[in-house]
């Protein structure tokens, strides 16, 4: 009987890459995926430690699997992810999960295959967390979730410290792959079948790679070089910081037929002065000076982004400065997050913690505004044709499908057998908050 894993990922797509890798790396192991915990041979839990309802998650999932830990003395448990990279995290998971096996960091996923042998052969417990590393391993395996979208890592860590975030101290400093290195992979992912890649960084915008006659490659050098690549149809990226947003990179999207008419542009706040204390370093003219870059090259942009409410000494004027924002760039959608205070970033001492019932009420406001946005954005399609990569059916109807815009809208839409895997035009007849509907016009 081939020995099972099961993983449970949080966080953002950094992690869900990374757990793709450890899938990549167990199946090379011989270890098959099982759908449920509650059979598998191997449970790991990937982490994420950017807001404190991800902590909570995390040992809550860890409650749950005591008991099944205690019932199966030869099951195996392994944590890792970010919050393995915090120190108070590791003390508390040795004094009260002391059952747990094997606990790894960002930087030592290489080594899972190497620690998982040892845990089983000895039955010992294993720690192994650096605190950063320079180095960049290649070719490690990967099990993709989906046959025809991947992600492709272009670089590792984050130098900006924003005083809320803890990713700098989980994920290290920024390091970039090697040029030839991320052409060579997604070659090889578009020979398997797949139709678009999503690079992945924290600050994709201080990608510096080096070109084969050792020229600097910049992000958009490197958008230009993938979008040559026959057979991709199309690119998109997370995340970019405004700060460093170049004129190149706008460019790219009037020069790159395959750069998606998308891009996810973290604002934070519409107030300068609390984009100052979040140390982004631009203020609230310069975004909207972006966005009207970006909107002048590519007018039909989808233009996404993050916004935390509440941040230390966020007055209702500072708040509202959001909310007008919000109105004015007129967001397709928005992730909007709590503040959420955490351990050993510089805002965790800021005077002036906005009190939790004054922080709800924002977000409700800020959630209706972007809500309603979304909705007037999403209705401006109906009746438009839109090119949508066909990702899944649904459960119910084989020929109604899911699937994503080049402006990453969600369609619902009714097509011919077999178009999954394809891009397909779709007639959007309708639309709401969160997603549109449609019907095939024709295949591509
Ligand atoms: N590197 C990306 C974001 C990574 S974290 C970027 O800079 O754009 C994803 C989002 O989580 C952030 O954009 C921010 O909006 C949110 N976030 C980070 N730390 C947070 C905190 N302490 N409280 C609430 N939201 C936070
Ligand atoms: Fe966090 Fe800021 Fe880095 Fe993004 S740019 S990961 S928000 S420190
Ligand atoms: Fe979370 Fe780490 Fe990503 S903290 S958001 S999993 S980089």
């Amino acid at each position: 009987m081939k020995q099972t894993f099961h993983i449970t990922t949080f966080g953002c797509q950094m992690n869900e890459h990374d757990s793709e890798t450890i899938a990549g790396m167990l199946s090379g192991l011989d270890y098959t995926p099982s759908a449920s915990r509650n059979d598998a041979d191997v449970i790991i839990i990937n982490t994420c430690s950017v807001r404190e309802n991800a902590d909570h998650r995390f040992f809550g999932t860890l409650g749950q699997l005591k008991r099944i830990r205690k019932e199966r003395p030869d099951l195996i448990v392994a944590v890792c992810g970010c919050m393995m990279q915090q120190q108070h995290v590791i003390d508390k998971l040795k004094s009260q999960y002391p059952w747990v096996d094997l606990i790894f960091g960002t930087h030592t996923i290489h080594r899972f295959p190497e620690l998982l042998q040892n845990v089983r052969q000895e039955r010992v417990k294993l720690v192994d967390v650096m605190e950063d590393s320079e180095e960049i391993v290649e070719g490690l395996p990967v099990r993709r979730n989906h046959p025809n979208k991947a992600y492709v890592n272009i670089m590792y860590g984050c130098n900006n410290f924003c005083t809320y975030c803890i990713v700098p101290y989980t994920r290290g400093r920024e390091r970039s792959r090697d040029t030839e290195e991320i052409l060579r992979e997604v070659k090889e992912l578009v020979k398997d079948g797949v139709k678009e890649i999503t690079l992945l960084g924290q600050n994709v915008n201080s990608y510096r790679g080096t070109g084969r006659q050792g020229q600097r490659i910049e992000f958009a050098d490197l958008i230009t070089e993938l979008d040559r690549i026959h057979g991709l149809s199309r690119i998109r990226f997370m995340t970019s910081h405004p700060k460093d947003l170049s004129d190149a990179l706008i460019l790219a999207y009037r020069n790159c037929p395959s750069l998606c008419p998308h891009i996810h542009l973290p604002v934070q706040s519409g107030s300068t002065s609390v984009l100052e204390r979040m140390n982004r370093k631009y203020n609230r003219e310069d975004y909207i000076a972006l966005v009207e870059r970006l909107r002048s090259v590519c007018p039909d942009i989808a233009i996404t982004t993050d916004i935390i409410v509440g941040f230390p000494g966020e007055t209702e004027e500072e708040f509202q400065d959001t909310l007008r924002l919000v109105e004015e760039i007129e967001f397709d959608s928005a992730f909007t997050f709590l503040y959420s205070i955490r351990k050993g970033t510089p805002a965790e001492t800021f005077e002036d913690q906005v009190p939790e019932e004054i922080k709800h009420e924002r977000f409700n406001r800020l959630v209706e505004t972007v809500n309603r946005i979304s909705a007037k954005k999403n209705a401006t399609k109906v009746g438009c044709v839109e090119d949508v990569l066909v990702e899944g059916a649904s459960k119910s109807n084989d020929r109604v499908y899911t699937g994503r815009t080049g402006g990453f809208k969600l369609v619902n839409f009714k097509g011919p057998e077999g178009s999954k895997g394809t891009v397909v035009s779709v007639r959007i007849t309708d639309s709401n908050t969160f997603s549109l509907t449609g019907v095939v016009e024709c295949d591509e």
